[in-house]
């Protein structure tokens, strides 16, 4: 059985597909990236799977259990950092732990302990007496992590948890991330971040104006771009790089082309420069971006 099984899932508001027949499965102890820009519906696929919106049709499973007529047991066995602040701003950081422990049934003293781990571990324990409202936006994802995590859920659904953050939370958030799945937990990720995703994830699957584009590992999804980098280069008139050994790709003035091996391909832009006469205007390495994901998956047309 996978951790999560989603088949068909669909929702629409105003007319507007947000989910458009979405298929996927998680496998169970996987951390599985969900990618796409902002209003591809990846977070309303997170609502529809923690059952806190129903789908038009299609269904889906976590653990087992169907989102639709047991609501209540997926609850049990999921944590959720949603995108929207959960946190209560007039409580402190441990009256909302002891909340959400109290909801989920455990033990006062059981759940004090837990609390007191989770705070520490995020660095935010000194401050568990001071209410959530004066609280930067990277202690309250460190606290909203906590919060989702005082259940020791099965199933983790964190819907872009490092957007916006400092570097210090971004990077103590994945850190954890990655240190749940040594626990044994599945990981639902959504994230529009590139690099993010392959840094944590075993799979991806990218999203687009609620159509799943496609689910691959992170390795293949690079080599299916044709590369892990591009170098772009502009030259002070326009030449024919194809002499070149490299597939090479023009937009206006600028030539990118995409490798595995940046270091090569430099030194022979700079050897075809220098023999041809040719001044570089500018030369640089870029991650492949998204939009050059989405570009090579969906055939140029990035689903507009
Ligand atoms: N409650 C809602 N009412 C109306 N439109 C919505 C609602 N929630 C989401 N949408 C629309 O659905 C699309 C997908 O949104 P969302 O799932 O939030 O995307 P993402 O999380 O990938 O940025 C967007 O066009 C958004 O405007
Ligand atoms: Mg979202």
């Amino acid at each position: 059985m996978d951790a999560i099984e989603v088949k068909d899932l669909s929702k629409s508001f105003e007319g507007l597909k947000a989910v458009d027949s979405v298929s996927f499965s998680v496998h169970t102890s996987e951390i599985f990236g969900f990618l796409g820009p902002n209003g591809a519906g990846k977070t309303t696929t997170v609502r529809m799977l923690t059952g806190v919106i129903k789908p038009d049709s299609g269904e889906a499973r976590v653990m087992g259990r169907d989102i639709e007529s047991e609501t209540k047991r997926v609850k049990e066995v999921l944590g959720v950092l949603p995108e929207t602040a959960n946190a209560y701003p007039d409580l402190t950081a441990w009256g909302n732990l002891m909340l959400i422990a109290s909801l989920y049934g455990i033990p006062r003293r059981e759940g004090e302990r837990r609390a007191t781990t989770l705070l520490k571990e995020f660095g935010i324990y000194e401050r568990r007496s001071s209410k959530v409202k004066g609280f930067s936006k990277g202690m309250k994802q460190r606290l909203m992590l906590s919060m989702a995590l005082v259940s020791d859920p099965e199933v983790l659904f964190l819907d872009e948890p490092t957007s916006g953050l400092d570097v210090q939370s971004a990077r103590a958030i994945r850190q954890r991330i990655k240190e749940l799945q040594e626990e044994s937990k599945t990981v639902f990720l959504t994230s529009h971040n590139m690099q993010e995703v392959g840094e944590l994830c075993d799979r991806v699957g990218i999203i687009n104006k609620g159509k799943m584009v496609t689910v691959d590992s992170p390795e293949h999804l690079r080599t299916r771009i044709g590369g892990s980098v591009a170098v772009e280069v502009r030259l002070d008139r326009a030449v024919d790089l194809s002499r070149l050994d490299f597939k090479v790709e023009r937009a206006g003035d600028t030539y990118r082309i995409y490798t595995t091996e940046p270091h090569d391909v430099i030194r022979a832009i700079v050897g075809f420069a220098t023999l041809n006469g040719l001044k570089i205007l500018s030369l640089n390495v870029q991650p492949p971006s998204l939009e050059d994901v989405f570009v090579k998956l969906t055939g140029g047309s990035n689903g507009q």
